[in-house]
């Protein structure tokens, strides 16, 4: 059954406490948090201490995706916040085995995320160390952008090599434009978990939006 991970980018950012605490009762298996710099993705949005808030309200898994360009510099912060997942970028100005390596020495889950323009054989050596490969199905920066479809094949060819390595355990998460319409083509791909933003917190019944996504 595919997870799904609602971006708290989307939320009322007036009520982010109570727009979490709603999506733990709506049915959300994780939280994504997107974090920008204002230098590696042309916006600026939330940082640590907003997580650190957040943090004591619910016990769901925070999964926070860094769009910055440095985020090995960051990965104590969200750590010390309460982050249960990173995922960083692979075209980031950090050292990515460092920083891998920093993420798992703090216990959190490390993942790698590619930009729609970046081939998948640029995180397959790093497979080996990861829980998880985000695939961007959208130009990272701002939520609710269309959905890329043409980023299927990049799911695909990273679950085989995935498979053909025997690490069946990564999972593979969608960020960008997932909703009724395109929810089913990620999941035929081979997508484990899909982040959903617009399409979960527009809703008019959230809870029934991620009750229909878990279905396919
Ligand atoms: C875009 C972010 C996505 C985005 C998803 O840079 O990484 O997580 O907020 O929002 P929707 O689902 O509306 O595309
Ligand atoms: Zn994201």
């Amino acid at each position: 059954m595919i997870k799904i991970s609602p971006s708290i980018l989307s939320c009322d950012f007036s009520k982010m406490g109570d727009e979490l605490i709603r999506m733990e009762q709506s049915g959300a298996d994780m939280v994504h948090f997107d974090i920008m710099d204002g230098h590696f993705v042309p916006n600026i949005t939330i940082g640590a201490p907003v997580v650190k808030c957040l943090r004591n309200l619910s016990d769901i898994t925070i999964d926070v995706h860094l769009m910055i360009s440095d985020p090995l510099k960051y990965i104590d912060d969200f750590a010390d916040a309460g982050a249960d997942i990173i995922t960083f970028h692979v075209e980031c100005d950090s050292d990515i085995d460092d920083t891998i390596a920093k993420i798992k020495s703090r216990g959190i889950k490390p993942g790698l995320v590619l930009k729609p323009n970046t081939p998948a054989w640029t995180v397959f050596p790093y497979l080996e160390k990861l829980d998880l490969v985000l695939v961007m199905t959208v130009e990272p920066g701002f939520g609710g952008q269309s959905f890329m479809p043409e980023m299927m094949p990049k799911v695909k060819e990273i679950k085989r090599e995935c498979q053909r390595r025997g690490l069946n355990n990564i999972l593979i998460e969608a960020d960008g434009g997932i909703g009724r319409d395109t929810i089913e083509q990620a999941s035929e791909a081979g997508v484990d978990v899909c982040v959903a933003g617009t399409a979960v917190f527009r809703a008019a019944d959230p809870a029934k939006a991620i009750e229909l996504f878990k279905s396919f």
